[in-house]
């Protein structure tokens, strides 16, 4: 079936399984004039992916959105296995948010080398915080990233800013190797509540899906406070610890102020630079990740 499209029974939606399949799809799209876009996800699809297509829409005439569980980017241990796989309702989000096609490859076709494949790794960002906690994810992401850049060609690509040091690793791969893709960060889609959405919220029972607000709290906390002029990076990570551990359900696993453009964590009042407060914490069976950018410093009056 390589170099044909499968049409969905269900959804009536163009599904390529291969790489021969997805790049026909984009050549025809451009032999018709049409800009290319892509939003790599790993499916389990909710409204922030939805958001995502959207903003890719806007940007491009023809939208692939890729659903593909990536099992490098997974560590021993963690949810691989368990990760929701959705793949009917994906199609019909997809349809709904106006993607165009699907690039749902099997693990064979991304690595035709299985283990043994060539990797990329990514300096910088790549060795802090997610990078620290979760050894060898970073270069899993970016590898796939990459592989599905090569594989579609996009003229733009959207990532969330849910994720942002997995965007400030991509930023800095496409910068790396030259590749000739647009990115859009798109801002981060919240529950009612403010919590973050995440294919991951599915793994939360009804006290701990309750408790998992507690991480936009306490980044909200921390904005506050700099808007209210607070400019000591510690005291503003101390207002996330203490936000976070009052909550007996949550676990925190880091509390970070850190530069938003490099990550590494500020030392002292961030002044005009610009910063990001970043938050992992563990809730049951889920580790949620969330981050804000942190407001200019009111200047303090004494
Ligand atoms: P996944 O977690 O499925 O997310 C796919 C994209 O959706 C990412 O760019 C992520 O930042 C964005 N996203 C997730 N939740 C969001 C929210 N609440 N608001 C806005 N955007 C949101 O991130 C991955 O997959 C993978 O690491 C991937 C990049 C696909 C590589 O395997």
């Amino acid at each position: 079936m390589s170099g044909t499209l499968a049409r969905n029974p269900a959804s009536e939606f163009p599904v390529a399984r291969t790489v021969e399949a997805v790049r026909l799809a984009v050549r025809e799209a451009r032999a018709a004039g049409r800009s290319i876009g892509l939003v790599p996800t790993m499916g389990a699809l909710h409204e922030g992916h939805a958001r995502l297509i959207e903003a890719c829409r806007a940007e491009a005439e023809f939208v692939v959105v890729s659903i593909f569980v990536n099992p490098t980017q997974f560590g021993p241990g963690e949810d691989f296995s368990q990760y929701p796989r959705t793949f009917e309702a994906d199609l019909a989000l997809c349809a709904r948010a106006g993607a165009h096609a699907i690039f749902a490859p099997g693990v064979e076709v991304l690595y035709p080398h299985g283990g043994g494949s060539t990797f990329v790794e990514v300096p910088g960002p790549s060795a802090l915080l997610e990078g620290a906690m979760r050894p060898g994810h970073f270069r899993g992401v970016a590898t796939v990233v990459l592989k599905l850049l090569q594989a579609v060609g996009p003229d733009v690509a959207a990532f969330g800013l849910k994720d942002y040091q997995q965007l400030a690793v991509i930023r800095r791969m496409v910068a790396d190797l030259l590749v000739p893709t647009r990115l859009l960060a798109v801002a981060t889609v919240r529950e009612a509540d403010g919590l973050a959405m995440s294919s991951r919220n599915r793994y939360l029972d009804g006290p701990q899906r309750r408790a998992a607000v507690v991480l936009s709290q306490a980044l909200r906390r921390a904005s506050a406070a700099v808007q209210d002029g607070e400019g000591d990076a510690d005291r503003v990570r101390q207002i996330l610890r203490e936000s976070v551990e009052s909550e007996p359900l949550a676990r925190l696993e880091y509390a970070e102020v850190a530069d938003a453009e490099t990550l590494e964590p500020l030392a002292g009042p961030h002044g005009s630079q610009r910063a990001v407060a970043l938050l992992a914490v563990r809730i049951g069976p889920a580790r949620l990740i969330d981050n804000t950018i942190l407001p200019e410093r009111a200047p303090r009056c004494s």
